[in-house]
């Protein structure tokens, strides 16, 4: 399989979870690029099951200046760059009694700032052409318990594919958003203690309209597909890979 043949790529979040599940799918169609995270000893882990296409940068998408260094060294190291996927993020638990400000600008900072400005800092490298990937969430279509500011960030996330698509017609970069449901990452240890995450998971798949949750693959193959040719005519377009959790009652 080749539909991602020497094409370029920088994956925000690629060494855990859907970002991961994004690098190994665009690895599997001949793609090579970098991968971007905090946790050292996750970005080598990843790397090392990724093989010698793929490189790790250690950087925080919350920096703008970091995010300034990743694409000057990607730049560097590979000559040119045609894909960039905006997929570091995490959910904030709670609700507006109880979630001040501290949690709100830390919330939207990794969210939807970072979204901005890792678009904002490739676009003096990314080629006239090339496609941009945002990952949204089902948590910006239906009010979950808790997930308020979280699903805020993330409905502005969907928007800002058609904004940027619009910002850059003149250069024929195409902005789209995938927008997953419940999906099997290392997410689930961030809320839930480890005894329970097996039960909650399978609470989760008999809740789906599918009968089961996703995996990062899922959205992998759905990332291949609108970072290669194959979807010239999306733009500003969100896909919704969730099992049908968000519309279809069970
Ligand atoms: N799992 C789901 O059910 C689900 C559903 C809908 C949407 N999503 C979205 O999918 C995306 C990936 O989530 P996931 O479930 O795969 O979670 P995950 O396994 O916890 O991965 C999150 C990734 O984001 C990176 N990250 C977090 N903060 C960062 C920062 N400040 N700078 C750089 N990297 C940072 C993490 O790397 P480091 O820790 O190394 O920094 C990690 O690679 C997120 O945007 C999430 O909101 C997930």
């Amino acid at each position: 399989m080749s539909r991602l043949k020497n094409k370029v790529a920088v994956i925000t979040g690629g060494n855990s979870g859907i970002g991961l599940g994004i690098a190994q799918e665009f690895k599997n169609e001949g793609a090579k690029g970098v991968i971007v995270g905090r946790n050292q000893k996750a970005l080598d882990s990843a790397v090392a099951q990724l093989g010698d296409n793929f490189i790790a940068i250690n950087a925080d998408v919350t920096n703008v200046a970091d995010l300034g260094r990743v694409f000057k060294e990607t730049f560097e190291k590979f000559g040119k760059i045609d894909v960039v996927v905006a997929n570091a993020g995490a959910g904030t638990v709670g609700t507006v009694a109880n979630l001040g400000e501290a949690e709100f600008d830390k919330t939207i900072d990794l969210n939807l700032k970072s979204v901005y400005f890792t678009v904002h800092k490739a676009l003096p490298y990314i080629n006239d052409g090339g496609s941009i990937i945002l990952i949204g969430s089902n948590a910006a279509h239906r009010a979950y318990p808790n997930f308020t500011l979280y699903g805020a960030a993330k409905a502005a996330v969907i928007f800002l594919a058609k904004g940027f698509s619009s910002d850059l017609l003149d250069r024929k970069i195409r902005a789209n958003v995938i927008t997953p449901g419940t999906t099997d990452t290392p997410a689930f240890e961030k809320f839930v203690p480890a005894e329970q995450i097996e039960g909650i998971k399978k609470h989760f798949a008999s809740e789906m309209p599918i009968g089961r949750i996703g995996q990062p693959s899922d959205i992998g193959k759905t990332a291949v597909f609108l970072a290669s040719d194959d979807s010239s005519f999306l733009l500003g377009a969100e896909i919704l890979v969730d099992g049908g959790m968000t519309y279809l009652s069970k």
